[in-house]
């Protein structure tokens, strides 16, 4: 009788074991939801309109390919990106697609467009279209202690 009973059960109306609906879980969670960029702090924008970073109050930025973000300054997102040692060595991205202008997530060492999947490198090569161009590097200066963003 039992035997009947499971043959009219269809894998899709089976019943889910915790540990099946944790490791599903587990499994959408690590595969759909990228990594985020730590929020930048000690954020100063200058009354000319640029935005000064302090390098102290972001230990992200300490190591090369270390990231944060600045989101909704001057109606802009923005990350900084450490991709060498030395003054030199940051990248200021403009977080819009190049393609019709959503906002890109970091998804690990690179960055994602939920709209229609364009892929950039963390320092904003393009990598997958549709989009055509790189993300848009926004002009910098910086010190030992400051990076500015025009
Ligand atoms: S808006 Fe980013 S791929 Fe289309």
């Amino acid at each position: 009788m039992n035997s009947q009973n499971d043959s009219n059960v269809s894998p899709l109306s089976a019943p889910i074991s915790r540990r099946g609906a944790l490791c599903a879980l587990a499994t959408l969670t690590l595969g759909l939801i990228p990594a985020t960029a730590v929020a930048a702090t000690g954020v100063r924008v200058l009354k000319n309109g640029r935005i000064e970073v302090t390098l102290a109050k972001n230990p992200a930025l300490k190591e090369v390919g270390g990231v944060v973000r600045i989101d909704n300054v001057n109606g802009r997102s923005i990350a900084l990106v450490r991709t060498a040692k030395g003054k030199k060595g940051f990248v200021a991205l403009d977080l819009r697609c190049t393609h019709e202008g959503t906002l890109v997530q970091q998804d690990g060492t690179s960055w994602f467009c939920p709209n229609h999947g364009a892929k950039f490198a963390i320092a904003g090569d393009l990598e997958i279209g549709p989009a055509r161009t790189p993300l848009r590097k926004l002009r910098i200066q910086a010190t030992s202690k400051v990076v500015t963003i025009s």
